[in-house]
């Protein structure tokens, strides 16, 4: 995590070899300059775009690059790329090296860190993928520059879950407002170092311990199976943070109503997300009927049981299966989707 590391990363990640920047097409213009000697592979930018065609135009585009088995792959861009780049470097030629270069916060605090890759289906996200390691990942902080502020309080979802997660101190700075994004400006490139390396730090010691997900990572997807659902129910109009947001709150809504958290935590958790700017209600159009049934299709409904992560408190996290039906639609409702 630091400045000026994209044009460091041949002496940063001790690569020599030929490499291929894939970038969309935000991000590229702006910054694949800075990273020496490569070809670069453009796709268009958006979550709609995260698809086995995309994949298919990058792995054409790599052959005629001339990229062969020799070289590594690089992921200039947010979670998008990051999942595409590295799901094309895990198959291309059986599998290329690969180098992350996260420019979304989201990316740089999550989507980059712990190997998984991989591309939607029009039944659900992430839907098809592999597990491949980066051989490294340079978060240039430079590159934050031109984020919109948007974008920026997504990423901060996944920090709140993080702390939500794995570390309370961090989710209480949070909640008292240590990142204060409503009045539109950026946190001081201080802040955010120091968040970025926090977060990476939760995520990486679960990651380390059990990098296939046969038990505990899971609890890295807290809020993320209603959130898939509510992205995939909206047609990805809603960003994936702003839906991991929502996710976050019905996680702890739904374990209040289990009995197994207090119900002051879902509040908490909406005051960290007011200093986010991050929204606080699923949308009202949305039935939670549909989002109950987009949920199906979310691949840690393991054997036809949910498995869905909730919470005992700050810091105290656990994967629960067998969870009742009534209990999850009525927990969207209260959150604000329709009743039907
Ligand atoms: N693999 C994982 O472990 C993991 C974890 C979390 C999320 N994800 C995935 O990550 C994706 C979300 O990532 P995201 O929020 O970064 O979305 P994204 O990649 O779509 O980026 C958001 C927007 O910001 C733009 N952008 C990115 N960096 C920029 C910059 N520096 N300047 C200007 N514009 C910039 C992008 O072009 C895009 O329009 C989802 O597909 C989600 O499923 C994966
Ligand atoms: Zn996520």
């Amino acid at each position: 995590v630091g400045e000026g590391l994209l044009a460091k990363l041949r002496a940063a990640t001790c690569w020599e070899g030929p490499l291929a920047v894939v970038t969309d097409a935000h991000v590229g213009p702006a910054y694949a300059g800075r990273i020496p000697g490569g070809a670069v592979v453009t796709i268009a930018a958006g979550e709609e775009h995260k698809s086995l065609a995309t994949v298919a135009s990058v792995y054409a585009q790599l052959l005629q690059a001339g990229l062969d088995r020799s070289g590594a792959i690089v992921a200039l861009g947010g979670g998008v790329v990051g999942d595409i780049a590295g799901f094309v470097a895990g198959t291309y030629m059986r599998g290329v090296e690969f180098i992350q270069c996260p420019t979304s916060l989201l990316a740089m605090v999550d989507a980059s860190v712990g190997g998984k890759t991989g591309v939607d289906l029009p039944q659900g996200k992430n839907l098809v993928g592999v597990f491949k390691q980066p051989r490294a990942v340079l978060a240039d902080l430079d590159t934050l520059g031109s984020l919109p502020l948007a974008e920026f309080s997504a990423g901060m979802a996944e920090v709140i879950k993080g702390g939500l997660i794995g570390d309370p101190a961090l989710f209480e700075s949070l909640e008292a407002g240590a990142v204060d994004l409503t009045a539109g400006e950026r946190p001081p490139a201080e802040t955010l170092r120091g968040l970025i390396k926090a977060a990476v730090d939760i995520k990486r010691l679960i990651v380390e311990e059990d990098p296939l997900e046969h038990g505990r990572r899971a609890v890295l997807n807290l809020g993320h199976t209603f959130g898939h659902a509510i992205e995939l129910v909206s047609g990805f109009r809603i960003r994936h943070g702003e839906a991991v947001a929502m996710g976050l709150l019905a996680a702890a809504g739904l374990s209040a109503e289990l009995g197994t958290c207090s119900p002051t935590l879902r509040p908490r958790i909406e005051r960290a997300l007011a200093w986010a700017g991050l929204p606080r209600r699923i949308p009202a159009e949305m039935r939670a009927s549909e989002i109950y049934q987009a949920m199906g299709s979310d691949k840690k409904r393991a054997a036809g049981k949910w498995r869905l992560v909730l919470l005992r408190d700050v810091g105290d996290v656990f994967v629960q299966s067998d969870v009742p039906a009534d209990a999850v639609l009525a927990t969207l409702v209260a959150c604000g989707a329709a009743a039907s």
